[in-house]
């Protein structure tokens, strides 16, 4: 398949604005172009997690960010070539939108796309609890051939504090994406030796 260097990042109005942010540095870091969507709900909640300066930052990052509703921009065709999607957070609002194919709001009209063009859309969806209708919808998205992956933390991974969360959870999305966060992205490499408590491995 061609590589394009090229992804959208919609920023819906879950909790977990700085996981976004995070995740349009790496992009940025990697040479990758990224047109970015800000719903009306994402434009509260970076204010009141992040501060006034957190929407300033987001634009600084992105490559383009398209309006809400602006229908007409490239990445509402499927005829504008990009590699994959990723919405981070993913409210349970956008969630539906993209489980009903509504294409209501670029957002959920780009992830559209990307599901009939067989792109990769993944859903970095923030809730808790969940009801039955969120389950349903996640079900639903799975089964169109998004990937469902929700921020959560590798408590195995000895993370000292929350930015090295959110750094993991960005990189994560990142390589579920298909892109290589290379050392970004701290990998499972089993127990260390003072805690292999007895289990017998040989590597050459
Ligand atoms: C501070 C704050 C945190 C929120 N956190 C969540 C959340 O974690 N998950 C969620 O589904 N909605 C959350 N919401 C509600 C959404 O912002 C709201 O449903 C909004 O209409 C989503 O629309 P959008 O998907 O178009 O951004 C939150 C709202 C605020 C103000």
């Amino acid at each position: 398949m061609t590589r394009h260097d090229r992804v959208i990042v919609g920023i819906s109005g879950a909790s977990g604005a700085c996981i976004a942010l995070e995740l349009l540095g790496m992009l940025a870091d990697l040479g990758i172009e990224r047109h970015v969507i800000v719903t009306e709900g994402a434009e509260r909640t970076l204010e009141l997690e992040l501060g006034r300066g957190a929407r300033d930052k987001v634009a600084a990052l992105a490559t383009c960010c398209h309006g809400s509703g602006d229908l007409a921009a490239p990445v509402a065709s499927g005829s504008y070539p990009v590699d994959a999607m990723l919405v981070v957070p993913c409210s349970m609002r956008s969630l539906a939108a993209i489980a009903f194919g509504t294409g209501e709001g670029l957002l959920a009209r780009a992830a559209d796309v990307t599901l009939k063009e067989r792109r990769r859309l993944v859903l970095v969806a923030r809730e808790a609890p969940l009801h039955e209708g969120h389950l349903e919808a996640m079900l639903k998205v799975t089964r169109m051939g998004a990937i469902v992956s929700p921020p959560v933390p590798p408590f195995y991974a000895g993370l000292a504090n929350l930015e090295d969360m959110v750094r993991q959870i960005a990189a994560r999305a990142l390589a579920t994406a298909g892109f290589d966060p290379g050392e970004r992205l701290r990998r499972w490499q089993g127990p260390s030796d003072n805690q292999a408590n007895g289990s017998i491995r040989t590597c050459n």
